[in-house]
């Protein structure tokens, strides 16, 4: 017998990342609040970051009625679940959740998932199978790509934003039952789709339309509602979108939210959901304390509106490659691997930590600093970035184009 031996076969796709400057390593966090982040050194001892790569948005995973709630449930209801949703796992904190969620975005109905990636793999799986198809915007979140993938479906890609491509692929497949599916804000770029001529698109050709709004959420349109609001839609045009609660939420899991014959369906049949234990009752707690200050606090958004400005205004000023982003996803392209590597090690060393993205998370030669904004940020703080980040690019240029390089 002559199989491949998957050590060796491991070994050489380590070789070809490290070749490629594509080697990702976790950081261990000692301590962290919604701003700085004390982070282990591989060296030895620890260093405090100035934090902008979180999606604590509103800065509430660490507010204090957040975590309160936290513990309080955890000390009247235990640690865990104890069972999936349909055995003895739903819990009436989940049920409060899902009742609070589905009043503040004014839908029928909102089921609650572990995560959001569990939520994707679900919706698309429990709708659609072999003979139908799903159509993707070509930068939609990993989670969506892989939920077609399980659900054997066949998957169409656009281009992003490209409605007409869109429209291409559906009209391609008159025949097959249809979901067009989109990310909200889409994760890595921090652009927002455009929703209103996407939902007309879904309507003329009859699919149906998901909207992936985990960075939207919390973040966009009257109250926080989400992209969907901010467009204008409501639960007729867009009939499932997903919520999740680790980003602006501070917290952790996700709801889908839609009209309730679809929700239902995946309550009984989504598989992500039946075999899987429930999210604890102490985590759903925190959620909702989080939905709530999240519904009232419209100074939230707007604190991150004004960072996100300003950020922009002074980084176009030190000639900074942005993206059109509205959002506080706020990327710096940066060209190569190594270069994002560089900068990124660059900022560090000055006492930022922003995350450098590089394929296959973005397109190849699309490698960049995901620099993302809370509400915990000071105006200051975000003006000292843009600075180091120009800083940073000057010295990585030095660096690549000095005769030792
Ligand atoms: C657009 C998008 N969808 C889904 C997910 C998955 O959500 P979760 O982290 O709750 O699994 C993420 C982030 O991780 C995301 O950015």
């Amino acid at each position: 017998m002559d199989r491949p031996d998957l050590h060796a076969r491991v070994a050489a796709l380590r070789g070809q990342r490290e070749s490629d400057a594509a080697r990702r390593t976790r950081r261990e966090v000692l301590r962290h609040d919604s701003v700085r982040c004390e982070v282990a050194d591989p060296a030895g001892g620890s260093r405090t970051l100035l934090n902008f790569c979180s999606n604590d948005y509103l800065g509430l995973s660490q507010h204090f009625a957040v975590v309160s709630a936290l513990q309080d449930a955890a000390a009247r209801d235990g640690a865990g679940a104890t069972g999936s949703q349909l055995v003895c796992g739903h819990h009436a904190l989940h049920a409060e959740l899902e009742r609070e969620v589905a009043d503040w975005l004014e839908v029928p109905r909102a089921l609650l998932f572990d995560s959001g990636y569990a939520a994707n793999l679900a919706v698309v799986q429990a709708l659609l199978g072999d003979d139908d198809v799903c159509v993707q915007d070509r930068l939609n979140h990993a989670s969506l790509i892989d939920a077609a993938r399980l659900a054997g479906c066949r998957l169409r890609r656009y281009p992003h934003a490209d409605v007409e491509g869109a429209l291409r692929q559906l009209r391609s497949m008159p025949e097959a039952a249809a979901m067009l599916v989109t990310d909200g804000v889409f994760s890595m770029d921090g652009d927002v789709a455009p929703l209103r001529e996407l939902a007309i698109a879904a309507r003329v050709q009859q699919a149906l339309l998901y909207v992936d709004d985990a960075h939207g959420v919390g973040v966009l349109g009257p109250g926080g509602r989400g992209s969907v609001a901010a467009a204008r839609l409501d639960s007729t045009a867009v009939p499932l979108r997903l919520v999740t609660l680790g980003k602006a939420l501070g917290s952790h899991g996700a709801l889908v939210a839609g009209e309730p014959d679809l929700v239902d369906h995946l309550a009984e049949t989504a598989r992500p959901l039946l075999y899987t234990t429930a999210l604890p009752p102490p985590v759903a707690a925190a959620a909702l304390a989080a939905v709530r200050l999240a519904r009232r606090d419209d100074w939230r958004r707007e604190r991150l509106q004004e960072l996100a400005g300003r950020f922009r205004d002074r980084a176009g000023r030190h000639g900074l490659q942005l993206m059109p982003s509205e959002t506080p996803i706020q990327p710096v392209l940066c060209g190569s691997n190594a270069n994002a590597l560089a900068m990124a090690a660059s900022l560090e060393h000055d006492g930022y930590w922003v995350a450098a993205i590089r394929p296959p998370t973005v397109p190849e030669g699309q490698a960049r600093l995901r620099v993302t904004f809370t509400a915990a940020h000071e105006p200051a703080q975000v003006d000292a970035l843009a600075d180091a980040m120009a800083a940073a690019r000057d010295r990585a240029l030095d660096a690549s184009t000095s005769p030792t390089a």
